[in-house]
């Protein structure tokens, strides 16, 4: 039953020049969500406008990407980071990408006062047929167009996720109205592309409740980022809420053990293709340990499954023209840049300044996925004098405290961070000499990207994304980016870390080509999204 009874919200404000139009929009007319209203007027990526027409590889394919983050609007980890680039390395391969996403009060005010009114209408729902409003408003921006679906009832929270009482109407409400909100719009893209259990319905209600509406010529791709969230829930709360018929609660489709019922687990079923962010990941969650409750509906599913390794947007993350450093450089003048900024990150800090000292960064959610327990178990031997720990997070009250302890046994040597903080971020990955990852589990992992860009050896447990982007270092052959270990063993992440140590102090030439060496490997979106490209057009030659 509904959690919270608020009232039907108002349509969302409407800025300057489009004050008039939204006058006129319609508003509020209680119709059948699958079936298309009268379209707004139609504003295009101008992909082909900024790339030119003749650069862009043929043909042109259409994409709606529907999903709960997207920065710099909304973002709690890599999801909004691939939400944010994704779309912009797709339109450089001539596709011509929507961005659909919550509208939620956290976005911040200087994107909210961008959009623009595209048009509002109400959508049946539940299973008793309550119907809600469904608001469009729109931001246009590089290429890319980005329509947020608007109602404060489900999107007037603080933060994106909540509880799971609150999330699972939530998120039926927004997969199902994205898909209406396509519709509204008159426009029919060639892929939907789904991310994660928020948007997990929409490949249901694709080929179910919009069957023979003009959306379902599209076929679908859901993305896998994070297995271990999957909206899983008592199956009563998502018969309601979702509205979706019976016979689709059943163990191949929406039905889970002990009477919940799956969001993910649906879209993976209906889903013409899923993919997820490494070849790696794709393989474990085929397996009990990795596959979270989920391997043997994934074994079932395995040929349309593909991994597809994430990249990082690197305009970003760019150490020669990053405005947060206190000293920018290239591969070329890394050596010495890196000690200024590595000074620069002790001071503000509170660490001993000293550019000789081992710097290592952590910036994670501090959660059991992270390898944290691993990190908090050695983390005493690892302050030799020699070697200082910065970590960068906020997560599980746990971990936050036992960081807080550290950095007030380990005075001058640790700094635990407890926040979220984009510009911090730029300077640890700046300023720390390695990154370590040592993730229980890790689909892709973007941190360990994004440190190599800047120079910073990863350190890394050989998991999902993690082994199949950082070769271990040789010391014979001094190939390689970064030190890995296999097992999840506290002792083996100790000597991962010791191995790193030795070099840097007794071969700091080896460490210095390294260091170059992680700098110039590709981890641009290029080549995902090529691959992403072909899969658009594998489905819709
Ligand atoms: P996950 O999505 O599992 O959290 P990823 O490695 O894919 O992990 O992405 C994490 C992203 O979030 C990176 O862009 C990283 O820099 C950023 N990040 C994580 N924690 C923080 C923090 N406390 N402050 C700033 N950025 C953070
Ligand atoms: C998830 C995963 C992370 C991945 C990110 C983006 O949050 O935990 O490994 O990099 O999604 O795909």
């Amino acid at each position: 039953m509904p959690a919270k009874k608020k009232p039907v919200t108002e349509p969302a404000p409407v800025k300057d020049e489009t004050k008039e139009a939204a006058k006129k929009a319609p508003r509020k007319r209680a119709v059948k969500a699958a079936v298309p209203e009268t379209p707004a007027p139609e504003v295009s990526a101008p992909a082909a406008a900024v790339f030119g027409e003749e650069a862009l590889p043929q043909p042109r394919r259409s994409v709606a990407f529907i999903g709960s983050e997207c920065y710099p609007f909304v973002k709690t980890g890599g999801l909004g980071d691939v939400m944010y680039a994704l779309p912009r390395a797709l339109s450089r391969q001539n596709c011509d990408v929507k961005v659909i996403l919550p509208r939620y009060r956290c976005i911040p005010q200087q994107y909210q006062d961008k959009m623009v009114y595209r048009g509002d209408f109400m959508m049946d729902l539940c299973s008793d047929g309550r119907s809600f409003f469904v608001g469009i408003m729109e931001y246009v921006w590089d290429g890319v167009v980005y329509d947020f679906i608007d109602n404060e009832e489900f999107f007037s929270w603080g933060n994106p996720y909540t509880d799971l009482v609150e999330d699972i109407p939530k998120y039926c409400f927004f997969s199902k109205a994205a898909l209406a909100a396509l519709n509204y719009m008159d426009w029919h893209p060639d892929i939907v592309h789904c991310h994660d259990w928020q948007a997990g319905l929409v490949p249901v209600y694709l080929r179910t409740e919009f069957a023979g509406t003009p959306v379902a010529n599209a076929k679908s791709i859901i993305t896998i980022h994070n297995l271990r969230f999957q909206g899983l829930f008592y199956n009563e709360r998502l018969r309601y809420w979702s509205g979706l018929p019976d016979y689709l609660f059943n163990y191949d489709v929406l039905l889970q053990d002990h009477g919940d019922a799956n969001m993910f687990k649906g879209g993976l079923a209906y889903a013409d293709m899923i993919t997820t962010v490494s070849n790696t990941y794709a393989s474990e969650i085929q397996t009990p340990f990795y596959g979270e409750g989920l391997d043997a509906h994934l074994r079932y599913h395995a040929p349309k499954l593909r991994g597809i390794v994430n990249g990082i947007d690197c305009s970003i993350w760019n150490s020669l023209t990053d405005p947060l450093l206190v000293a920018p450089y290239d591969a070329a003048d890394v050596t010495a840049k890196k000690k200024k900024n590595k000074k620069a990150l002790q001071a503000t800090l509170g660490l001993n300044i000293d550019e000789d000292k081992f710097v290592i960064g952590l910036i994670s959610r501090l959660t059991d996925q992270k390898g944290l327990d691993l990190v908090n178990a050695i983390l005493p031997e690892l302050i030799d004098g020699n070697t200082q720990v910065v970590v960068l997070g906020t997560g599980d009250p746990f971990y936050e405290d036992s960081f807080r302890y550290y950095e007030n046994t380990y005075k001058g040597s640790v700094c635990a961070n407890i926040m979220y903080d984009e510009g911090r971020a730029h300077q640890i990955y700046a300023g720390a000499d390695a990154l370590l990852v040592p993730s229980l589990f890790e689909p892709c992992g973007l941190t360990q990207l994004i440190a190599m860009r800047y120079g910073t050896v990863p350190i890394v447990r050989e998991t999902g994304g993690l082994k199949d982007t950082v070769e271990p270092y040789n010391m014979y052959t001094g190939e390689g980016n970064g030190f890995t270990f296999d097992r999840y063993e506290q002792h083996l992440l100790l000597d991962a870390i010791n191995r790193a140590k030795t070099i840097y102090f007794t071969e700091r030439d080896h460490w210095d080509e390294l260091v170059v060496r992680d700098m110039k490997k590709d981890v641009s979106w290029d080549n995902a999204a090529k691959q992403y490209r072909a899969l658009y057009l594998e489905l819709k030659p």
